[in-house]
């Protein structure tokens, strides 16, 4: 099969498309051909070695020390089933799926192999390959913290970095229960948060958040740079820090500063769950949340979608298509996002 494959660390040039061994899967494993996935922030991550301070040494010991422990980067997969192994009830040969494969990589080829039991789930029909994926990343990210913490109707959420994958989905989710949504991010990006059911937005390059006095129940960051040193006192007392993004520091101290302040302080997603992703596959369903797509890529073009991903400036996803169903071109024009209904 074909794979993109990365043998060393670098820039988006490392990524080359080459030709690697066939996948054959065990008894409790799906096989899966892949039809779209994207490039996120965490292959950008795992690829350049961007790692936000004090984190790189505990994750070499997942991404490799000298080079890569895994060559073939890519955490979502779309795709259809080819084959599952005997033990396999819940999916057969032909099923639509989406998957998550977390820090077990390997998206970015032809077929991947799943365990059944993973975050695997159903794709629904009247989604496509690319807009399912869309939401697999930062979705399951997304709600893999919100299960943490209590967001309902009236609950005001601040999400900083509104625009990026997993920002855009704790905006829909969050939205979509009824919280009440401030989303920081640059002024271009505003409409984007409002068209996604954010109700006030905060343009981090003239505007401090965490200086104006205000409140939220639940602060989502982002971007990594929001502390519990940093932002506590616009947490209500009670409320809830989510550090989707954090360094070391940030991290060793959250309990600490849990109990300093009086918040709770949440480090990790915790383990993927299908749960979510058949969760997500349904909201999506009854519009409740939208694919954000930003750009489009052949697999062919695989190293220029890393390219686009490394300026940071990505809006939601950015799918590499891997069939000829779907032969979307380079999209080189305004990003395309979807809004909700
Ligand atoms: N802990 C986990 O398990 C986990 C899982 C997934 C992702 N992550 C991490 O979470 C972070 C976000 O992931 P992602 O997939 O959403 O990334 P992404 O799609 O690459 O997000 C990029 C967005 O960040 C925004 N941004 C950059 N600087 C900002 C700032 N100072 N303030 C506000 N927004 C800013 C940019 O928006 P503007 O153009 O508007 O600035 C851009 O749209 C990454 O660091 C990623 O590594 C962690």
């Amino acid at each position: 099969m074909r794979a993109a494959v990365y043998r060393r660390f670098g820039g988006p040039e490392v990524v080359r498309v080459e030709e690697v061994a066939d996948l054959a899967p065990k008894r409790d494993e799906l096989l899966v051909r892949i039809h779209a996935t994207t490039v996120s922030a965490a292959d950008h991550r795992s690829r350049s070695r961007d790692i936000p301070a004090g984190l790189l040494l505990p994750s070499s010991l997942v991404l490799g020390f000298f080079r890569p422990r895994r060559r073939v980067l890519g955490m979502d997969i779309a795709g259809v089933v080819e084959s599952a192994g005997t033990d396999v009830t819940a999916f057969a040969p032909g099923d639509e799926v989406v998957a998550m494969l977390g820090s077990r990589f390997g998206g970015h080829a032809e077929y991947a192999i799943v365990k059944a039991t993973d975050a695997v789930a159903h794709k629904p029909q009247d989604l496509t390959f690319g807009q399912a994926v869309s939401l697999v990343f930062g979705g399951i990210t997304a709600q893999a913290y919100l299960n943490q913490t209590a967001v309902t109707a009236g609950t005001t959420v601040l999400v900083n970095g509104a625009s990026g994958a997993v920002g855009t989905a704790v905006v829909q989710l969050a939205s979509a229960v009824g919280a009440h949504v401030t989303a920081v991010s640059r002024g271009p990006n505003h409409e984007l948060a409002l068209r996604l059911g954010a109700q006030r937005t905060i343009d981090y390059r003239t505007h401090d958040f965490a200086a104006d006095g205000t409140t939220y129940d639940v602060i989502v960051d982002c971007v990594g740079n929001a502390p519990a040193r940093r932002v506590h006192q616009s947490v209500t007392r009670g409320g809830a820090l989510l550090l989707v993004a954090a360094d070391l520091r940030s991290l060793v101290r959250a309990k600490r500063d849990a109990q300093r302040y009086g918040i709770t302080v949440v480090t990790g997603p915790g383990a993927y769950r299908a749960a979510d992703l058949q969760h997500l596959m349904y909201l999506a369903q009854i519009n409740d949340i939208a694919p954000v797509i930003d750009r489009e890529f052949p697999f062919d073009a695989i190293s220029e979608a890393h390219r686009y991903v490394d300026s940071g400036r990505k809006r939601g996803s950015v799918i590499v298509h891997l069939t000829d169903a779907n032969p979307t071109p380079v999209v080189t024009a305004a990003p395309e996002t979807a809004a909700r209904n």
